[in-house]
């Protein structure tokens, strides 16, 4: 079969880099498509590669359809929503985004852990409805110095969280798949163990069926009443129906998460609750981040069209 530079796309990288591959590569809109068969009947023998992102996965039907597919590139450093399994089994590769979010997922784990101990949505909102000039000061908060933060999942990002979370006079400690002996924070290899050590719980670890329901109602009752959750991972890591009715019931102080089952329909509970800070799985979202995570799309898409190898490929 003669090499095409067509390219099928799932879900596209930052609009200046899509309208800049465009120049060099035929790109086959089938995000924007309505009538997604004709499309495919059209080109799918031609696809040798998949653009999409981490949200938007790769639909396991869509892989069956495209006997030619070589590389899917995803915008994104999670790669839950691909079955990366299947396309290991077809010779397909999978890139991501890996590292250049580092910084603002961490970033957002912090500003979430200090938005939710301190109330900052509660303070705003104290201020904005007069009740400050009405009622006086709001509610005593908690301090985040000198509690004990636990992260279950010391990868990159993990990482990156406990550096940031050091200077605030914070205690560390870990819960993974084993202990990593160039790390000196306390590592626990029972996750019920570190909830029950910890006053902020943050969740790191990649989403997917390994970690489905990992924070379960025995993980939040042993976090306590006084303990919070910060999840910057996946929704799926935590069973939600469980989350929710601990913070309604006071078994967990309170949560701060950008992530959520069935994204973007949050289950409206959460709004109801005082106790929760809210991001709408926006930690890689600035402008910077974004653009470096598409370069990085870009960067292997080009490279595999230039039969140069991968730069970050998973499997
Ligand atoms: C993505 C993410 O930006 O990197 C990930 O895995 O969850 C986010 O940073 C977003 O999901 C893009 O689809």
């Amino acid at each position: 079969m003669s090499e095409t530079r067509d390219v099928l796309v799932v879900s596209p990288a930052r609009p200046h880099q899509m309208e800049k591959l465009a120049q060099g590569y035929n790109l086959h809109r089938y995000d924007k498509s309505d009538n997604r068969d004709a499309l495919l009947a059209e080109v799918a023998d031609k696809i040798r590669l998949v653009m999409t992102t981490a949200g938007v996965g790769m639909p396991t039907d869509l892989l069956g359809r495209l006997p030619n597919l070589e590389v899917i590139t995803s915008f994104g450093v999670g790669y839950d929503s691909i079955d990366i399994p299947a396309c290991t089994a077809r010779g397909v590769k999978v890139t991501n985004t890996p590292d250049v979010l580092n910084d603002d997922v961490a970033d957002t784990a912090i500003m979430l852990m200090l938005s939710t101990l301190r109330r900052l949505v509660v303070g705003d909102r104290w201020a904005r409805s007069g009740n400050w000039s009405k009622n006086g000061a709001m509610p005593l908060t908690t301090t985040l110095h000198s509690k004990k933060v636990g992260i279950v999942g010391l990868g990159r990002i993990g990482k990156a969280i406990a550096s940031r979370a050091e200077p605030f006079g914070v205690e560390l400690g870990y819960f993974g798949r084993s202990r990593q002996n160039d790390i000196s924070y306390q590592y626990f290899d029972d996750l019920i163990a570190l909830a029950s050590w910890a006053d902020v719980l943050v969740v790191a670890c990649p989403g997917g069926n390994a970690t489905r329901d990992l924070i379960n109602i025995d993980v939040l009752k042993a976090l306590g009443a006084t303990g919070y959750i910060v999840n910057i991972a996946r929704g799926s890591v935590i069973d939600e129906p469980a989350l929710i009715t601990a913070l309604q019931d006071g078994v967990v102080g309170g949560a701060g998460l950008d992530v959520f089952h069935n994204e973007p329909h949050m289950n409206p509970a959460f709004a109801a609750l005082d106790n929760v800070v809210i991001y709408p799985h926006h930690a890689s979202g600035t402008v910077e981040t974004r653009d470096a995570m598409g370069q990085l799309v870009v960067d292997n898409l080009t490279a595999f069209f230039a039969g140069q190898p991968l730069i970050t490929p998973v499997n």
